[in-house]
């Protein structure tokens, strides 16, 4: 084995000897729901401070050992990605955008000072898994392969320092929808007690701290007949920041497309970018401020909000329902999903899946 950083990466396959065979394999794809069924192989690349990355491998998927002492056991230096492999309808695999999941794992890594990985070795180390794992790929409509990097500290060490041996992983799990239940509108639940991320902090980084942040408001979200939590700035506890695991949009009657500003404290959603260049492109007015829980209010009293849209990888684009909290609720559970918001997730899934021209170079083959 190698010991030494290359550049490019070479890596190396070992073929899992317990892999599914095609019936059972079939049996899952029929009926994948989300992040529940994993593929047969994983990518593993290894950092150290003195030999950078190396030991790049595509091996058997399975459990990970860790030193009790490593350090992201204790200080949670780690940080992932999401993204999904499309297969188009001639069977090649495709990916939406990767080179900007691998910016954003670097921006993350520089955040969490953890190393970076090149653009190069990500995309190749997604290639490298779906060159084995290709039958993972579903093809019912909208079904998916979503891609999981992640990188994390695996140092065995109690001192207080960014780790000297890191390891970054891909796994993958056939995907269907996000929410049980369909592309039907969203109750999401306004969190007043918590915030997710402040000014300086760790919002903008995709990292383990900031989902772990979330799950306690999660749980009151549900226990209030909510699917998502929607945070609010921490500074005044005014303005919309994000949900769990996903952006949001206003829609104004006029078509003007509103959603909050990227200030640190957010995560810069691909999806959410995409979203901005495609109602660009139709001439919609697309504006990136703060936005008040207030506005929101008052612009669905009014009939001035007319559709809620919230966005991300695994969500694609989902319709909001309605914005419940402890003092009011707004909006109806029972309307159908705004048109505007369907058909942007029309365009955007049309062109994942090939079906529409890909006019802005978004799509990456992998197989
Ligand atoms: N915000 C959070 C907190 C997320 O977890 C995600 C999902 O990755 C998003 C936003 C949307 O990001 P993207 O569109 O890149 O998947
Ligand atoms: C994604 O959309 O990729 C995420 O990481 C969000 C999570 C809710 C699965």
């Amino acid at each position: 084995m190698t010991t030494t950083t290359t550049f490019p990466l070479a890596f190396s396959t070992t073929p899992s000897q317990a892999a599914r065979d095609e019936a059972e394999r079939e049996e899952i794809l029929a009926d994948p729901g989300f992040g529940k069924h994993f593929t047969d192989h994983m990518v593993q690349i290894t950092w150290t401070v003195d030999g950078g990355w190396h030991d790049a491998e595509v091996v058997p998927y399975g459990p990970i050992t860790l030193d009790p002492a490593a350090s992201v056991l204790h200080y949670a230096q780690e940080i992932f990605e999401g993204l999904k492999a499309y297969r188009h309808a001639d069977g090649s695999i495709w990916s939406f955008r990767p080179e900007a999941n691998a910016l954003r794992l670097q921006r993350s890594a520089e955040r969490l000072a953890l190393p970076q990985l090149s653009t190069e070795d990500f995309i190749e180390s997604l290639r490298q898994l779906i060159a084995v794992d290709r039958s993972w790929v579903p093809s019912a409509h909208e079904t998916s392969l979503y891609l999981r990097p992640f990188m994390y500290a695996s140092e065995s060490f109690l001192g207080v320092r960014s780790a000297h041996k890191v390891d970054y992983r891909v796994i993958a799990s056939p995907a269907g929808t996000y929410f049980t239940g369909g592309i039907r509108p969203l109750s999401i639940w306004l969190s007043t007690d918590y915030t997710r991320a402040g000014r300086g902090g760790l919002g903008a980084a995709k990292t383990g701290g900031n989902y772990a942040a979330s799950l306690l408001p999660q749980e009151e979200a549900y226990r209030n007949g909510c699917a998502q939590v929607l945070f609010l700035d921490s500074d005044e506890g005014k303005y919309i920041e994000e949900l769990g695991g996903m952006n949001v949009f206003l829609v104004r009657h006029d078509g003007t497309l509103i959603t909050p500003e990227l200030r640190g404290t957010i995560l810069e959603g691909i999806t959410r970018e995409s979203v901005i260049r495609l109602a660009k492109d139709r001439g919609h007015a697309v504006e990136e401020r703060p936005i008040s829980v207030q506005e929101w209010r008052d612009g669905v009293a009014s009939g001035e909000i007319t559709e809620v849209f919230a966005c991300g990888t695994a969500a694609v684009i989902t319709p909001i329902g309605v914005l419940k909290s402890r003092d009011f609720e707004i909006g109806d559970a029972s309307a159908e999903p705004g048109a505007l918001t369907m058909s942007l997730r029309e365009e955007l899934t049309d062109i994942q899946y090939g079906r529409k021209p890909d006019r802005h170079g978004w799509l990456t083959q992998l197989g």
